[in-house]
């Protein structure tokens, strides 16, 4: 039984979205994660053999237990597959004891701020209910991967989770049922992967040890992510497009005074501006990974070319609300 699962990009809001303030999110179709679940009759009671070429692991195991790594190093992909495998067995309550195959894929790059993490976990949680016989809602997926996001992240806001297993653009709080996103005009997004790799776990408690020190400076600029979060929601469902790119370079340089943008992040965005792009921010975790451009249909092919020339490893169009 296979399942699949979307990648997705933040267009506002995020480590503001740790700390309660709002965020937008979006699934990026383009690219999914995909994992196949069957008996596997020449393994012993208990062992999965698991085929992850993305994660660099092949081979026989067994089964993880549930529960946060710790430390700052982010924790193998491999033990967050078992995790999902577990999380969904326990919540059919179903037990593990016919030998498993696991087989899991992904075009989603790995810790690049595309949700490759969440992405896997809702494919592999999707793969398991498939191959259970039972039905598994968006809501039941996303409180799911939320669990083995505990595991990769240690303190996820849960935004990731809610917007790839709902596969629907999302305006988030945390603890909150996400909203779906009406889009009163669809907008196009070209994103680049910066092809640095940028490590959740450590930007998030990067964040952490400076708000700890200076607590009012950054609950101040928590409060601006948030209102132009708000303002960005308005925008979209009201279709005002033109809004948006203003708020994007507004959120980036919030981003920027927070510490997480990255040398390589602002030259791709000084170049997809350069080339026509309306906002350009960074996406996720940053420190690397991904940049976000709003582009007007009739400019993307230049600012596509330039995020190349600036050395992007990779540039994914996306069309939100169509
Ligand atoms: O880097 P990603 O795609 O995992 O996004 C992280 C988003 C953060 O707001 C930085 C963390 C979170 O849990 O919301």
């Amino acid at each position: 039984m296979t399942g699949t699962a979307p990648g997705k990009a933040i267009l506002f809001g995020e480590h503001a979205v740790v700390y309660g303030r709002p965020a937008i999110a979006v699934p990026i179709h383009a690219v999914q994660a995909r994992a196949t679940l069957g008996a596997a009759p020449e393994g012993e009671p208990g062992q999965i053999w698991v085929e992850a070429p993305e994660v660099g692991f092949s081979g026989w195991t067994r089964l993880a237990r549930p529960g946060s790594a710790a430390g700052e190093a982010d924790p193998s992909p491999v033990e967050g597959l078992l995790l999902a495998v577990r999380l969904a067995l326990d919540h059919f309550g179903a037990s593990a004891a016919e030998p498993l195959r696991l087989q899991v894929s992904s075009e989603i790059p790995l810790a690049a701020g595309m949700g490759s993490s969440a992405a896997l976990s809702v494919a592999v949680l999707r793969a398991v209910a498939g191959y259970l016989g039972q039905p598994l809602p968006a809501d039941a997926a996303s409180d799911l991967a939320f669990q083995a996001e505990l595991h990769y992240h240690g303190t996820p806001s849960g935004i990731d989770n809610a917007v790839v297993a709902h596969g629907t653009p999302i305006y988030f709080r945390k603890q909150h049922a996400p909203a779906p996103l009406a889009v009163g005009r669809p907008f196009t997004l070209v994103l680049a992967d910066s092809g640095r790799p940028s490590a959740t776990r450590s930007m998030v408690a990067g964040v952490r040890r400076r708000w700890e020190a200076e607590r009012r400076q950054f609950e101040g600029l928590f409060d601006e992510i948030g209102s132009l979060a708000v303002r960005a929601r308005a925008a979209i469902e009201a279709g005002r497009v033109v809004e948006l790119g203003p708020l994007m370079n507004e959120n980036q340089r919030v981003l920027q005074e927070i510490g997480v943008s990255a040398g390589s992040l602002e030259a791709l965005i000084a170049s997809a501006l350069l080339a026509g792009a309306t906002g350009a921010k960074l996406s996720g975790a940053g420190g690397g990974g991904l940049v976000v451009a709003l582009t007007d249909a009739r400019d993307v092919p230049a600012v596509q070319a330039a995020l190349q020339r600036a050395e992007a490893a990779r540039t994914i169009v996306t069309v939100v609300g169509e």
